[in-house]
């Protein structure tokens, strides 16, 4: 059987989670989270990187720091995971939902206007599949009616916008290291910020409320409870683990992107034929090689499809999201603004295919072979 997904490991992982244990310096902010910030603030040129525990964590950081009160509202797009909204809904705020591009299944930033009323407060693109939402776009709207723009780029790492690193665009961005990730620490992700008057907050936030980041850096001589917060740093055990794959960041990228081309490559007559659609890279963009997916007709050919790669050929793809507005908690903590053209049309399309760092470029061949040689798109 071939896996749809299995955590990268690039050699040095244990290493250096033995360095950690021989340094008996386990918890949180120890010298390889120190490592893995100064490798992303030098990598993605961004000012602030503060490690998380996961990139839902950070998308609650950046919620806070955006200062929400109850009845706010928080404009995304209805095609994407739980934390982009739960992180918003925790603040007590109402979730706005924008269609998508059916070519990126990224936030349609030309219905973003009409969805910004009196109460709207923040907007928060996702680059999915690690495709650059149109940043210039929303970055304009988002200075002209003074909203906070939040970065969801759990999908985002080591992807760029015109030269800019996914993540560092917007006043927040956010990372996610989950073993389903390009780069991984289990669980766990960042927050990353230009703007240096957030630092104290969030970091006060991020160790459960108490000023010990200054304690520790010898800037005052005891730490004592200043604000609310919680515990949103992760341990250096798996931080350690995080810097060998940040190490080897080019390699992980140049073999994703290598199956990322072949699959596109090869799956192009099927596109010809008009029996699949194909992943479309706007220009300017730079995408990690995160995701593959094809999208098919409609969903019982897809239906048919996984269960025929998974049954007659071994090979496990997958399909996500459930559109959030039709879910019960959708329901509840938001609504859609216009009409819902693509959401949920081009979700039921959508297949995802193997795409891990250990996978074989002869699975690879083999995968797309299937998909070629199956006959009732
Ligand atoms: C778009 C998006 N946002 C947020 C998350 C949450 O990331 P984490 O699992 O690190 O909390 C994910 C994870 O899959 C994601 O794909």
């Amino acid at each position: 059987m071939i896996d749809f997904n299995r955590a990268p490991y690039v050699g040095k992982e244990v290493e250096y989670m033995q360095q950690a244990i021989a340094g008996a310096k386990l918890c949180g902010d120890g010298p390889f989270t120190k490592k893995c910030s100064a490798f992303m603030k030098e990598h993605f040129h961004s000012k602030n990187v503060l490690l998380t525990t996961s990139c839902t964590h950070a998308l609650e950081m950046a919620a806070f720091l955006c200062d929400l009160q109850p009845g706010d509202e928080v404009i995304m797009p209805a095609y994407t995971f739980v934390s982009t909204a739960d992180a918003f809904v925790l603040q007590g705020a109402k979730i706005v939902f924008v269609d998508v591009h059916p070519e990126t299944m990224n936030i349609d930033e030309t219905k973003i206007e009409a969805a910004i009323t009196e109460h709207t407060k923040v907007i928060v693109p996702v680059h999915y599949a690690g495709v650059a939402c149109e940043m210039d776009t929303i970055m304009d709207i988002a200075r002209r009616h003074n909203l906070k723009v939040v970065e969801d780029a759990a999908q985002g790492v080591n992807a760029w916008y015109k030269g800019r690193a996914l993540g560092t665009i917007g006043d927040f961005g956010c990372y996610s290291f989950h073993e389903t990730k390009n780069y991984t620490m289990g669980e766990g992700g960042a927050l990353l910020f230009q703007d240096d008057s957030y630092l104290e907050r969030a970091e006060i936030l991020r160790e459960k409320g108490t000023n010990r980041s200054k304690f520790f850096r010898g800037q005052i001589d005891k730490y004592t409870w200043v604000n609310y917060g919680s515990s949103y740093l992760p341990s250096d055990l798996n931080a350690a683990y995080l810097y060998a794959q940040l190490e080897k960041m080019d390699e992980i990228n140049e073999k994703r992107r290598a199956i990322f081309d072949y699959y596109h490559e090869h799956l192009a007559p099927l596109e010809k034929k008009g029996l699949i659609e194909r992943p479309y890279l706007p220009e300017g963009t730079e995408h990690n090689g995160h995701m593959y997916y094809i999208k098919v007709k409609d969903l019982e050919t897809r239906t048919k499809l996984i269960r025929w790669m998974k049954e007659e050929k071994g090979v496990l793809c997958v399909f996500h999201y459930i559109p959030l507005h039709t879910a019960p908690a959708g329901l509840k903590f938001g609504r859609f603004s216009g009409e819902d053209v693509y959401t949920t049309k081009e979700s039921e399309r959508l297949m995802r295919l193997p795409m891990y760092y250990s996978l074989s470029m002869e699975d690879v061949k083999y995968i797309t072979d299937c998909l070629l040689e199956y006959q009732d798109y």
